[in-house]
């Protein structure tokens, strides 16, 4: 029997071997120039991680995302939003719900911290499963604007805005 998966918040001495998953992830994809890895260094720095939590497998960092704040303006108001990237699972264990359990589990401890809307940018084949929606990012500007850009009120109840302006961390901007 294999061991249990724990999703549990990233520490500090996890920083090495989450730096090792990202560019084991990476390494193989079109993403594959590593900047993830310097990302997550980046916003660790900067102090604007809001979730950061690790898969563990038999003592094992297998799986790894991360939420950071970012600047949105919705409706002419702020509104308290978290940016979800990057997320990596180890190479050999994709594809059995590692990165699934991760992207739930952050979305929880978002709803908790009670941030209103949640960004992604990547795959339209994977994130609406969680609720992300390119329509709802379209009433946003913002310099990832395009398919690949989604968004989600993490009350599902909550009105959409109407529209307003979306800005990743400064750390993204400074990606080579
Ligand atoms: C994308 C990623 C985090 C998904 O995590 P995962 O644990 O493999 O995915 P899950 O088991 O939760 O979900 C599987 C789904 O992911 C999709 N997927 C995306 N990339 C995949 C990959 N490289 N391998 C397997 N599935 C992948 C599949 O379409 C699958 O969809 P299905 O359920 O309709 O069959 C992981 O595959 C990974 O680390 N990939 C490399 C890094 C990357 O591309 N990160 C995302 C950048 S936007």
């Amino acid at each position: 029997m294999p061991d249990p998966l724990v999703i549990r918040p990233a520490r500090a001495e996890d920083d090495e071997a989450i730096d090792s998953l990202i560019r084991a992830a990476f390494g193989g994809t079109e993403y594959g120039h590593q900047g993830e890895a310097e990302l997550v260094r980046m916003l660790g720095a900067d102090g604007d991680v809001m979730v950061s939590l690790v898969a563990e497998q038999g003592g094992d960092v297998v799986g790894h995302v991360l939420f950071s704040r970012m600047d949105v303006e919705a409706d002419g108001a702020p509104l308290s939003a978290a940016g979800l990237a990057p997320v990596s699972v180890a190479p050999g264990l994709q594809g059995r719900g590692i990165g699934d359990a991760l992207i739930r589990a952050g979305l929880v401890s978002l709803r908790g911290q009670g941030v209103a809307i949640g960004f992604v940018l990547g795959h339209e084949s994977y994130y609406p499963r969680f609720g992300y929606a390119p329509e709802l990012a379209a009433r946003f500007v913002s310099p990832f604007a395009g398919p690949h850009l989604m968004a989600m009120m993490l009350d599902s109840g909550a009105i959409w805005p109407q529209g307003g302006r979306a800005d990743y961390a400064p750390a993204f901007g400074r990606l080579g």
